[in-house]
């Protein structure tokens, strides 16, 4: 199964788009998916203690586990992803280990195209993640009326998630039955 997680607090997110476009190919593609959107659940902070047991975060952590890659669709926040995407990593923890990660990033300008890097690196050297060298970095221009209405945004987002399928079927071939 791919997870597809929506980090995006905002109601009229551009970069849910983004997650609602890859979802979109792995359906095409005929590859089990999940979506876990942040707006629908909504998880605690977490403060390493007791926030583990409340509600959500089992699911959540059971997803991320159960998810032989990760495709994290994240607004750009102070050249980061932002704060609730690092909380569910905080949150799901040992559970991203080993994982295929595809990032898409919605931002407000061009300039902070290697916002992903911070949680790459964590992700790296934390979990010992494959991050996919291959990036979606959309911007406003990209979107109108809830739509992405750039061509070439569209087609990064198509090879993104064939990208993580191919590394995630090489390292993993028992994922390369799309029943499993
Ligand atoms: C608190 C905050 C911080 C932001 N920081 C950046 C930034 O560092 N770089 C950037 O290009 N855009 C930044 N933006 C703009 C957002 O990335 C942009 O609005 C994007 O569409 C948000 O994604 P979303 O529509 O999925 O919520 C920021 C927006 C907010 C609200």
């Amino acid at each position: 199964m791919i997870l597809v997680i929506s980090s995006s607090l905002h109601p009229n997110s551009r970069s849910r788009l983004l997650a609602f476009a890859a979802c979109e190919r792995l359906k095409k593609m005929d590859r089990p998916f999940e979506l876990l959107d942040l707006v629908e659940r909504p998880l605690p902070f977490c403060d390493g203690h007791s926030a583990y047991g409340q509600p959500g975060v089992a699911e959540a952590i059971d997803q991320v586990q159960r998810a032989s890659a990760v495709l994290l669709a994240s607004p750009v926040y102070n050249f980061d992803v932002n704060a609730a995407a690092k909380n569910l990593v905080e949150l799901t923890g040992r559970a991203w280990n080993d994982k295929v990660v595809g990032m898409l990033l919605a931002a407000g300008g061009r300039g902070s195209y290697m916002s992903a890097m911070g949680l790459a690196n964590s992700l790296m050297l934390d979990f010992r993640c494959l991050v996919v060298p291959r990036f979606v970095y959309a911007v406003g221009d990209a979107f109108d009326d809830g739509q992405i209405t750039d061509e070439t945004a569209l087609v990064r987002v198509d090879q993104l998630v064939e990208e993580t399928l191919r590394i995630s079927d090489a390292v993993r071939p028992a994922d390369t039955n799309p029943a499993s």
